[in-house]
């Protein structure tokens, strides 16, 4: 191939439907529609309307993507989309419409995995991940340290949570807050506006826990902390300092996600650590780590709040990444997989 290749990702994993276009790591477009609205009122996501929602948004945003890239479906050379994990029946829309465009446009295909996506995107707008490189992986249903060479061969992973996700912690607080579903950016948003006055637990942090559980992340304990807390002064008849709970919450996530990641950095002699998925957009997260990072010697390296929530840009650069690197090819009768391991990063 003589220029680099035009790949086309296609994301429909939860709530989001993404259509990313990208020239090996120059993002071309990145179309996303979301269904979040419609959840809303349930306060999570429901599987059927995620489903419905990406079969209706799938052809426009195509579309779109292919307008604002100012290509034609004909010039693309590869297809890639996220085989997993995710919701079983949002996954086969986005799984359904590669194999059609991949068949239809005679391109190979490319079903990679939704988590190392969250990860290649930062490409685009830093260069090459430097190998290697470590990786705090923080989303909504997932929360890994992983230690990444060449990313299109598999991560190798040094923890992870052993209950709740980060993503998962801030939606669960944000609604025992009152606050609108998905709680992460009102979370951040109120946080900003109060002080961290609460002293939370730091899940996995204690000598006996750090034996067995060094690089692993717990929230679940700091989930029911937060919600004691509330409910004592709500039976004392005083109000919630809503801003400041807010604060402290989101200080004792980052200060665990961070603190791990950088002992991580020194245990291995790794000089880089990228932050990805949905948690990744946090302001205090990122502030944090772009501090203590600076005082221990290690580089940080967020993509932008846009780039971290679910799109499709992370999927067609992580399948860009799969051409340029010259791997095999998924076949056409690639499965969708809901619960695909982190470590199977092309299927
Ligand atoms: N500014 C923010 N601060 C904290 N959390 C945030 C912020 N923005 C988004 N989030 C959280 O990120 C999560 C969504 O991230 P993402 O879209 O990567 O998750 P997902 O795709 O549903 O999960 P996974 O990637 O594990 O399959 C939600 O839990 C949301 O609350
Ligand atoms: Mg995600």
């Amino acid at each position: 191939m003589t220029h680099e290749p035009l790949v086309l990702g296609i994301e429909t994993s939860c709530d989001e439907t993404g259509i990313g276009i990208v020239r090996g790591t120059t993002l071309l477009a990145d179309a996303v529609a979301s269904s979040v609205d419609e959840h809303a009122r349930f306060g999570g996501v429901v599987p059927e309307v995620a489903s419905r929602a990406h079969l209706e948004a799938m052809v426009p945003t195509l579309r779109r993507a292919a307008e604002t890239a100012g290509i034609r479906l004909s010039d693309v050379d590869a297809v890639a989309v996220t085989s997993g994990p995710g919701l079983a029946g949002a996954l086969l829309v986005g799984v359904a419409a590669a194999k059609a465009l991949a068949l239809g446009l005679d391109k190979p295909l490319y079903g990679v995995n939704h988590l190392a996506a969250h990860v290649a995107v930062d490409q685009l707008e830093h260069g090459p991940l430097p190998e290697p490189c470590l990786a705090l992986l923080v989303s909504g249903g997932h929360s890994s340290l992983l230690q990444v060479t060449d990313l299109t061969l598999g991560v190798d992973p040094m923890g992870a949570t052993i209950d709740d996700a980060a993503g998962e912690a801030f939606d669960k607080v944000a609604r025992l807050l009152g606050l609108p579903f998905p709680g992460g950016p009102h979370i951040d948003r109120v946080a900003a506006e109060g002080q961290i006055t609460i002293d939370f637990p730091r899940g996995l942090t204690s000598r006996r826990d750090l034996e067995r559980h060094r690089f692993d992340f717990s929230f679940s304990g700091l989930k029911t902390a937060v919600a004691r807390w509330v409910e004592a002064k709500e039976r004392a008849g005083e109000p919630v300092p809503v801003a400041d709970v807010a604060a402290s919450f989101q200080e004792a996530v980052c200060d665990v996600l961070v603190r791990k990641a950088l002992d991580a950095a020194r245990e291995r002699g790794i000089e880089d650590l990228m932050i990805g998925g949905g948690v990744a957009a946090n302001s205090r997260l990122r502030a944090m780590a772009v501090e203590r990072a600076a005082a221990a010697g290690v580089r940080v390296r967020v993509p932008r709040p846009g780039l971290c929530t679910d799109n499709g840009a992370m999927v067609a650069a992580l399948g860009a990444e799969m051409v340029a690197r010259g791997r095999t090819p998924s076949a056409l009768d690639l499965p969708a997989d809901s619960s695909l391991p982190v470590t199977t990063v092309l299927s």
